[in-house]
């Protein structure tokens, strides 16, 4: 069987160095990898609007935001096909489809909507096109036989719901899709960055993210204001490290190689902490030390997003054809659907034949 990745952000603003760690460096490097057969990355723009739908124009900003950000990450159109959700009109129809294979008790249970739900304030005003998101997200999966999907802890339910959705389809049509796998971050810190003020999540509404376009000047000031341990007040007191985002980034992207290069009284991480957690250390220093670390892995992003900024048509261009070929596949994965659900009456010949010999009779 082919490998073939899909995965996707919905464009509500500028990717931040969650959506980063979470998956889309790993992307990149499984784009590099040559062990997969395609990629599809989507910018899911319907599904930002299943919550969104009285700011379209806040969705329509940030497609390009998000284009550019995945472009200097270096996901690369000739080797990834990049599109946009809303201009598969094909996914409607399988979500149409899906949504009688699966009860709203199910989706009641879905975790990921739970929580999302008393986010937004949704409790007693759900939108049905938000409540039925993870179906909509089964056809994102399915209509490219997607074998894998990259993504953070937080899809797993999608991921699961997708799965059941298949089984459930394939055992009353017949074998027809494919289930899909998830690829979680390798390195655990990854799977949920917290916010520079040492919140759960990275998230725009709490104004604490770190964007992958922020300016160096940006990305220290947030780096020097980011939360510690309050209880590490004087150089000399001993500092806590569970719970210290500092260490947490730390923990996501410190590599030995670092120490060397910025910071050489110490050997490794672990040295580094026992230091703290002595006391003796400041958190000053830990945060330049992290500053440099997430400069020299933002760096590179900024200066490949000012090449792109300057042909903006050219990535709506590249985004156009990128609709274009997945629109193809999607098609195709429809057509096999219709099939096997038994709508595809103009193209079989052997009912048209049977019922003209039942009407004979
Ligand atoms: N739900 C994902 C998010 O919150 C976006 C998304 C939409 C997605 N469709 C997908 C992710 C399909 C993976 C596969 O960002």
């Amino acid at each position: 069987m082919k490998k073939i990745i899909l995965t996707g952000d919905r464009p509500t603003g500028r990717l931040h160095l969650g959506h980063y760690v979470g998956s889309l460096k790993r992307r990149v490097e499984l784009q590099n990898s040559g062990l997969f057969d395609k990629v599809f990355i989507m910018i899911a723009d319907a599904q930002a609007l299943t919550d969104n739908a009285d700011n379209p124009e806040k969705i329509r900003q940030n497609i390009i935001e998000v284009a550019l950000d995945y472009l200097s990450c270096g996901l690369d159109p000739e080797k990834s096909t990049i599109f946009i959700q809303s201009q598969i009109a094909e996914l409607c129809e399988l979500s149409f489809y899906y949504m009688n294979l699966v009860t709203v008790s199910r989706l009641q249970r879905n975790p990921t909507v739970k929580s999302e739900i008393q986010l937004r304030n949704f409790e007693t005003s759900i939108p049905v096109g938000f409540f039925t998101y993870p179906i909509s997200q089964a056809s994102d999966i399915t209509a490219f036989r997607a074998t894998t999907v990259p993504a953070g802890e937080d899809q797993e339910p999608m991921l699961e719901q997708t799965r059941e959705i298949v089984r459930k389809f394939n055992s009353i049509y017949g074998d027809t899709l494919v289930e899909p796998e998830i690829l979680l971050p390798e390195n655990c810190v990854c799977q949920r960055l917290p916010g520079t003020d040492g919140k759960a999540k990275m998230s725009k509404s709490l104004g604490n993210c770190i964007y992958l376009s922020d300016t160096a000047e940006e990305v220290r000031k947030k780096v020097m204001s980011m939360y510690t341990d309050p209880g590490h007040i004087k150089v000399e007191d001993p500092g806590k490290i569970e719970g210290n985002t500092v260490f947490t980034y730390l923990d996501a992207f410190c590599r030995q190689e670092h120490f060397a290069e910025y910071l050489p009284d110490y050997a490794s991480l672990d040295e580094l902490k026992a230091h703290y957690q002595r006391g003796g250390l400041g958190d000053v220093k830990v945060k330049k030390f992290l500053n440099s670390i997430l400069q020299e892995e933002l760096e590179p992003i900024r200066q490949r997003r000012k090449v792109f900024e300057q042909d903006i048509p050219g990535v709506y261009s590249m985004l156009k054809a990128g609709c274009e070929a997945a629109r193809e596949v999607a098609a195709q994965t429809l057509a096999d659907v219709r099939k096997a659900m038994r709508i595809d009456y103009f193209d079989d010949r052997e009912l048209i034949e049977s019922q003209s010999q039942k009407f004979k009779a």
